[in-house]
């Protein structure tokens, strides 16, 4: 099964892709697609498209467009459960310990790292950053 995680601009400035990517890697992630990109404000906010009526819409948006992100397609079994798990609540300071946002995460919104919540949004989400071409040479391993 696969899910989306997006390495996000605070972590990608801070040089802490690699430490993240050992993490997900460790935690029995296979990496099956990588992209560094730079969201324009158009794809941001069609991305975040749930959260458009959220008071810290605009802020999300304008820090998801500041920098490189690093999206990736990530496969293991039960894969969004465990993701979600691996890198801890959304605001750090109420993340366990040894999460990846409890140890790279700055605010709720600069939070290092972004998954997918449900088998339906991770299957959007991969498309969204991974054409289906590509998808569909992963799935068969050529
Ligand atoms: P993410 O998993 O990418 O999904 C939505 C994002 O919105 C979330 O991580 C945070 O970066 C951001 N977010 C969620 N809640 C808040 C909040 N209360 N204040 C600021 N940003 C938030």
């Amino acid at each position: 099964m696969l899910t989306l995680a997006i390495i996000k601009p605070d972590a990608v400035a801070a040089r802490a892709s690699g430490k993240i990517l050992a993490h997900l890697e460790q935690a029995g992630f296979t990496v099956r697609a990588a992209r560094l990109v730079r969201l324009t404000t158009r794809r941001a906010e069609e991305f975040y498209a749930v959260h458009r009526e959220r008071p810290f819409f605009r802020s999300l948006v304008t820090f998801m467009t500041s920098g490189p992100a690093l999206a990736l397609a990530l496969e293991r079994e039960d894969a969004v459960a465990v993701l979600r798990d691996v890198i801890g609540a959304t605001d750090p300071a109420e993340a366990k310990p040894g999460t990846i946002r409890k140890l790279y995460a700055q605010s709720k919104e600069r939070n290092a790292i972004h998954a997918s919540d449900s088998p339906e949004n991770a299957l959007q989400e991969v498309r969204f950053f991974f054409p289906d071409a590509e998808l569909a040479q992963l799935r068969s391993g050529q």
